[in-house]
């Protein structure tokens, strides 16, 4: 049977990780900066995660939520304390595209309304209204097509109030990157993220934080949005959340009201995903490692800005891209082939940075390293053409 051709995919075969790098099938390392997609959140199997499930897996491995799970609440416990989100309720899914679903469902449930404010190069996964919220038509089949989803541009405040005045009564839930990252690292601001809280609480419509990819402290706070000094509603999670055990998850406001029945999944809040996520945010609080984020990510992000040739370097903690000029436009491939440096991208010409929050100092240093000589290669290939 064949695969369903859908990842355009480099011809390489990966068959051991440890920490920031991984090996493929001929032994040769890699340098991880992309985290996998920024799933790699304490390093490639770290010990602790591998004992946790490994200890996990000896005593039970699945049962239905028809049952009391209490490793889901011990789970809740360490993310109320971690996340500083204390008094908020948590539900368990799968991945960042069911958590998504799930907030702008539970939204819709909360207020009985139909409207969602999205905004322009936003992702937010690929299940019907999820994938309705996404500023990608290429993505969004006729079926998830809604009229419900209104489109604004990023950081306007005035076009925001403006639709709010217009549909204030209509409009369920405002969904919103803390950092776009599909969209290229794109920050949203912080006098941006507080119009949301503002104008969500004065038309009573649900601020739901989409942290998938920006949350879970890759940005130097646990939630991307902790910067602007405001709380969210709702906030999805997955990709970090349990280091590559698929998982996801809704943080929610205790206002809301739970009714058996209004959600639900089969797998999720298993035994063995639990087990993994709580083994990340014990080794997050082990090694201080939304601090190091943090420190890290200032130190490359300047180290970024001195390499003359790429452009508009921009992010936080461990979130940062950059523009790739024409003339560089070989720069991702030749890290891959010529460096073997995995890193991330967004169309058309954005280098994504995402590697784990427990990447060393010397390990930045051999990316940056590698980066300045791919980009003087670049250039005197130019000069010479
Ligand atoms: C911001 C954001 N939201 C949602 C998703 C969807 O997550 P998943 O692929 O786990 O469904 C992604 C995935 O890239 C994302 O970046």
């Amino acid at each position: 049977m064949k695969l369903f051709d859908v990842y355009p995919i480099n011809d390489i075969t990966i068959t051991k990780a440890q920490g920031s790098y991984v090996w493929d099938e001929n032994g040769v390392q890699y340098l991880d900066m992309y985290g996998g997609h920024a799933v790699i959140s304490i390093g490639h199997l770290h010990p602790h995660w591998v004992k946790r499930i490994e200890e996990q897996l000896h005593k039970i491995a699945f049962y239905s939520n028809s049952v009391h799970i209490p490793i889901q609440q011990e789970l809740a416990d360490k993310l109320a304390k971690v996340s500083g989100k204390e008094n908020y309720q948590l539900f368990l899914v799968n991945s960042g595209a069911e958590a998504n679903e799930n907030a702008l469902k539970l939204a819709s449930f909360h207020n009985g309304r139909k409207k969602i404010v999205a905004f322009n190069k936003s992702f937010h996964g690929r299940t019907s209204l999820a994938v309705a919220a996404t500023d990608n038509p290429a993505i969004v089949a006729p079926v998830n097509q809604n009229d419900n989803v209104i489109f604004l541009p990023f950081n306007d405040e005035g076009a925001l109030e403006d639709c709010f005045r217009v549909h204030g009564k209509e409009i369920s839930s405002v969904i919103v990157e803390g950092i776009q990252g599909v969209g290229g690292i794109q920050i949203a601001s912080e006098s941006f993220l507080q119009k949301i809280r503002q104008l969500c609480d004065q038309h009573k419509a649900v601020f739901i934080a989409d942290s998938v990819q920006c949350g879970y402290g890759r940005t130097g706070k646990f939630y991307s949005h902790d910067h602007a000094g405001v709380n969210a509603d709702i906030y999805s999670m997955a990709k970090g959340m349990a280091n590559g055990f698929p998982i996801g998850a809704i943080l929610i406001a205790p206002h809301f009201q739970a009714k058996h029945g209004m959600l639900g999944t089969t797998f999720g809040g298993n035994h063995l995903a639990c087990a993994a996520a709580l083994a990340v945010l014990e080794v997050i609080e082990e090694e201080n490692l939304i601090e190091q984020a943090k420190q890290r990510g200032m130190y490359l992000l300047n180290r970024l800005k001195k390499i003359d040739g790429i452009e508009n370097v921009r992010g936080r903690g461990l979130m940062i891209g950059f523009d790739v000029p024409a003339e560089l436009k070989d720069l991702r491939q030749n890290l891959l082939t010529k460096q073997n440096i995995f890193t991330g991208e967004s169309k058309p010409n954005v280098i994504r940075l995402l590697p784990s929050l427990a990447i060393t100092r010397k390990q930045v240093d051999e990316f940056l390293e590698a980066l300045q000589e791919e980009v003087e290669a670049l250039k005197q290939a130019e000069v010479a053409e």
